[in-house]
């Protein structure tokens, strides 16, 4: 004979059993992105993106991304590929260019199998980050260097060289026409995020590396910050300088200007000088960005 209390707390541990177990739900959300995280390749949310939250999937019309005078926010189901001029096999999508007011470009660069690069126009100077795949790097001496997941090149103007997908690669590309300086040139580089050191930031938390030389030749620097879920930029930024911005890792809030994005891994940022801006982590999984920013040049 069972009483009605015990049937009572078996039928309440069995709806739980129930709700815990629901794939895609609520409850179960976390535990499925530790899982995903822990066995996939670096930074392959930039390529399988989340291009909506499911419930605006099927909305039509639906885009997070936002173009505004002095900021925009670019969102993987806006990218617009087409054959990157004078490339050969790769498809690229134009992010961040002067229309916008940039003084640079930011591209993806889908190579496929034997894509071959272009090289950029005279003059300007080239930034190539890898996140899928690998390419193999060759200068004008006939020099091979393998670029994998994680590293990455700087090719200063007029430089000779091309690039070669064996499978295929997902670049993200900056380009700008260099600002030159007298007795001063640039040299090509090539190195990977994990071999660059930690940088002092002094009244943030964030983690800082910066993967070009802090040298007068160089007029802009790429910096990989990371974030655990919670940090947050101290500093309320209002500066000259400019950015473009692409999230490799977890997700956040990134405000601009009056305006607050919820953003995750494989959005673009644009960010005029002196648009306000602020980031905070949220999420399970830490937050890394890739950023452009412009140095070392008199802005007159
Ligand atoms: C090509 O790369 C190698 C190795 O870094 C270097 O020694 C050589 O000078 C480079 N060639 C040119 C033309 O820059």
């Amino acid at each position: 004979m069972q009483s009605p209390q015990v049937l009572l707390v078996l039928s309440v541990t069995l709806s739980l059993v129930t709700i815990g177990a629901t794939d895609g739900g609520f409850c179960s959300a976390p535990s499925i992105l530790d899982r995903e995280t822990s066995s996939k390749p670096m930074y392959w949310k930039v390529t399988n993106p989340t291009l909506s939250p499911s419930h605006l999937q099927d909305l039509p019309g639906f885009t997070r991304s936002v173009y505004k005078r002095d900021h925009a926010l670019i969102t993987p189901e806006s990218h617009v590929l087409s054959p990157l001029p004078e490339w050969t096999n790769t498809l690229g999508a134009y992010l961040i260019t002067p229309a916008m007011g940039s003084h640079f470009v930011m591209y993806l660069a889908n190579m496929q199998e034997n894509a071959r690069s272009a090289l950029p126009p005279h003059d300007v100077e080239r930034f190539i980050f890898v996140v899928q795949g690998s390419a193999m790097l060759t200068n004008a001496s006939g020099v091979s260097s393998k670029l994998m997941v994680d590293s990455y090149t700087y090719l200063p103007p007029n430089f000779a060289h091309s690039l070669r997908a064996e499978g295929s690669a997902t670049l993200v590309v900056f380009e700008r026409r260099y600002a030159s300086l007298e007795n001063h040139i640039t040299e090509q580089i090539v190195g990977s995020t994990d071999k660059q050191p930690l940088l002092e930031t002094p009244g943030e938390v964030f983690q800082l590396r910066k993967l070009l030389p802090q040298a007068v030749p160089f007029d802009f620097n790429i910096h990989i910050m990371d974030f655990q879920p919670g940090e947050f930029l101290n500093v309320k930024e209002v500066h000259y300088n400019q950015h473009g911005l692409l999230l490799l890792e977890g997700q956040g809030i990134y405000r601009l200007g009056d305006s607050w994005y919820p953003v995750q891994a494989g959005d673009v940022l644009w960010m005029a000088p002196f648009v306000p801006q602020w980031y905070a982590a949220l999420g399970k999984t830490r937050t890394r960005y890739l950023l452009y920013k412009d140095v070392n040049r008199n802005p007159l």
